[in-house]
C-alpha cells in the first residue's frame, strides 16, 4: 500500500495519478452496481417470502375447513376443539385458529374460552390476496398485525360456517432481515473484491507506466541504460518494446557520434602537438623544448597527486604553452642579441596570441587559463595579466617552473647551458618571487631524485 495514492503535487496543483483516476471512476460505478443488484434482490426475495407465507396460511386455512366441515355434521365437539388445538401447536407463526358456524359463533377456538362468543371483526382489514374460496387479509387483533385467512365451511353446497386462521408476520420480518443482512454482507465483500482488484488492476498499469517513466528519465539523464522487462503483448507491452528499440537506437547513435567527436578531438590534438613540435624546431636551440617541458610537468603533477584527466590536461597545456610563439617573427624569435624594449614586448605576447589560437577550437579552450598564464609570477611581476599566487592556475605554475628550468639548463646564442644544480639553485633563488615557494622547493627536490637530465633520462619519463 506504500505510495497507495501516487500523485503529485505539481506547480502547487494537485496532479492525481492514474490509480487515484481509475479508482475514482470504477468504485462509484461498483457502489451503484451493488446498491441496485442488492435492493432488486432484496425486492425479489421479499416478495417470494410474502408469496410463500400466504401460499402456506390459505393451505392450512382450507386443510381446517375442510376437517371442521365433517366433524360439525358428525357433531363432534371434541374432535373440533382438538382440531384447533393441533393446528395452533403446529408451527409457531400460527397466532390462533377459529372454527365458527354460520351465524358467526366460534364453535371452536385454540383458546378454550373463546368457545361460544361471537366472532369479532377486526378493526382495519386490508385484502392481501384471494386463494379460490380463501381470502387473506391483513388485521389488527391484540394490537398485532396479522395475516389472517377465512375459508367457508361447506357441506354438500351448503355454507355451514368459516374455518379462520392467523399467521403472525415476525416469521417475515425475521425472514426479510436475515435476507438483508445476507446481501449487505455479499455487497459489502463484493464492494471489497472490487476495490482490490482496481487496486489491483490499476497496480499493473501504473507499475508498466511507472517503468517506461523511469527508463525515459534514465535515458534522458544519459544513465546507463538497461532495456525495460516486456510483461504483456498489449498495447502498454508493445509501446515498451517500441521505447526499448528506440532507446538502444539513440544510444547507438551517441556513441557513434562520440567516437567520432573523440576522433576529431584526437586530430586536432595532433595538429597542434605537430605545430608545437615544429614551432620547436623553428629554434634549433628549443628543439623538443615543449615535450621536455611536457615530462617534467606531468612528473611533478604526479608527485604532488594528480592523476587521470587532471594529468592529462597538465601535459596538453605543457605542449600548447609557447603555441602562441607561432605568431612571433623569425627575426625576434631567433634573433641571437639581446631584444630591444619593441621586440621584448612582441615577445611578450605568445601567452596572448596563444590565447587567440586555443580560442578557434571549443575542446581547446580548456588549456587557455592555463597557456596564458605561465609566464606569471608568484609576486604579481609576471605578464600578461600581473595574476599573483593563488589567482595563478596551478598547471600554470606548475609548467613556469619546468619551461624556465628546460630553458636554462638548454644552450641559448647569448649563454651556456648552466648545469641542473645551477638550474635549481636559480629556481630556488626565485622561490616566493617568481614561483610558489612550495612548488619550487618540490620541483628541485624531484629533479635531485631523477637521474642526471639527459636525453635518456627525459626518453625514460613518461607523459
Ligand atoms: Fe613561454
Amino acid at each position: 500500500m506504500k505510495n497507495f495514492f501516487s500523485d503529485r503535487w505539481g506547480n502547487g496543483r494537485f496532479s492525481p495519478g492514474i490509480r487515484l483516476k481509475l479508482l475514482c471512476f470504477l468504485l462509484p460505478l461498483a457502489f451503484v452496481l451493488v446498491f441496485t443488484v442488492s435492493w432488486t434482490g432484496s425486492k425479489i426475495t421479499g416478495a417470494a417470502l410474502r408469496k410463500d407465507l400466504l401460499q402456506r396460511g390459505a393451505a392450512i386455512s382450507k386443510m381446517v375447513a375442510l376437517s371442521a366441515g365433517y366433524l360439525m355434521l358428525a357433531d363432534d365437539q371434541l374432535g373440533l376443539d382438538r382440531l384447533a388445538a393441533e393446528t395452533r401447536a403446529s408451527s409457531p407463526d400460527i397466532a390462533y385458529v377459529a372454527i365458527r358456524d354460520a351465524a358467526n359463533k366460534v364453535v371452536a377456538h385454540n383458546r378454550i374460552g373463546e368457545r361460544g362468543k361471537p366472532f369479532e371483526p377486526s378493526a382495519r382489514i386490508t385484502p392481501l390476496a384471494e386463494f379460490s374460496d380463501t381470502h387473506a387479509d391483513e388485521v389488527i387483533r391484540e394490537d398485532r398485525t396479522l395475516v389472517e385467512f377465512n375459508t367457508p365451511i361447506e357441506f354438500a353446497g351448503k355454507l355451514v360456517g368459516t374455518a379462520t386462521l392467523a399467521l403472525t408476520t415476525e416469521s417475515l420480518v425475521g425472514a426479510n432481515r436475515s435476507v438483508h443482512r445476507s446481501i449487505l454482507t455479499a455487497a459489502s465483500i463484493i464492494l471489497g473484491l472490487v476495490f482490490l482488484g482496481a487496486l489491483l488492476a490499476s497496480s499493473l498499469i501504473t507499475t508498466r507506466v511507472k517503468r517506461l517513466h523511469e527508463g525515459v528519465l534514465s535515458l534522458g539523464a544519459g544513465k546507463p541504460f538497461r532495456p525495460i522487462p516486456v510483461t504483456s503483448s498489449d498495447e502498454l507491452g508493445d509501446l515498451t518494446r517500441k521505447f526499448n528499440r528506440m532507446a538502444e537506437e539513440l544510444l547507438s547513435q551517441k556513441d557513434d557520434l562520440e567516437a567520432k567527436a573523440r576522433q576529431l578531438e584526437e586530430a586536432y590534438l595532433g595538429m597542434v602537438r605537430v605545430i608545437a613540435a615544429s614551432l620547436d624546431a623553428r629554434d634549433a636551440y628549443t628543439l623538443g623544448h615543449s615535450t621536455r617541458v611536457a615530462k617534467l610537468s606531468c612528473e611533478l603533477g604526479r608527485r604532488l597527486g594528480l592523476a587521470g584527466e587532471a594529468l592529462v590536461d597538465l601535459e596538453r597545456a605543457a605542449i600548447f604553452h609557447d603555441l602562441g610563439k607561432i605568431q612571433t617573427p623569425d627575426d625576434v624569435l631567433l634573433k641571437k642579441e639581446p631584444l630591444s624594449d619593441t621586440e621584448e614586448v612582441r615577445m611578450r605576447n605568445h601567452p596572448s596570441d596563444g590565447t587567440d589560437i586555443l580560442q578557434a577550437a571549443p575542446f581547446l579552450r580548456r588549456y587557455i587559463p592555463v597557456v596564458r598564464a605561465h609566464h606569471e609570477w608568484y609576486n604579481g611581476e609576471g605578464y600578461p595579466d600581473g595574476k599573483k599566487g593563488h589567482e595563478i592556475p596551478f598547471h600554470a605554475q606548475i609548467i613556469a617552473l619546468a619551461d624556465a628550468f628546460d630553458a636554462m639548463t638548454t644552450d641559448r646564442p647569448y649563454r651556456q647551458a648552466l648545469t641542473t644544480e645551477e638550474a635549481l639553485e636559480e629556481i630556488l633563488r626565485y622561490r616566493g618571487t617568481q614561483f610558489s615557494p612550495e612548488l619550487a622547493d618540490a620541483f628541485a627536490k624531484m629533479v635531485r631524485e631523477l637521474p642526471p637530465m639527459d636525453e635518456a633520462t627525459y626518453r625514460s619519463m613518461a607523459l
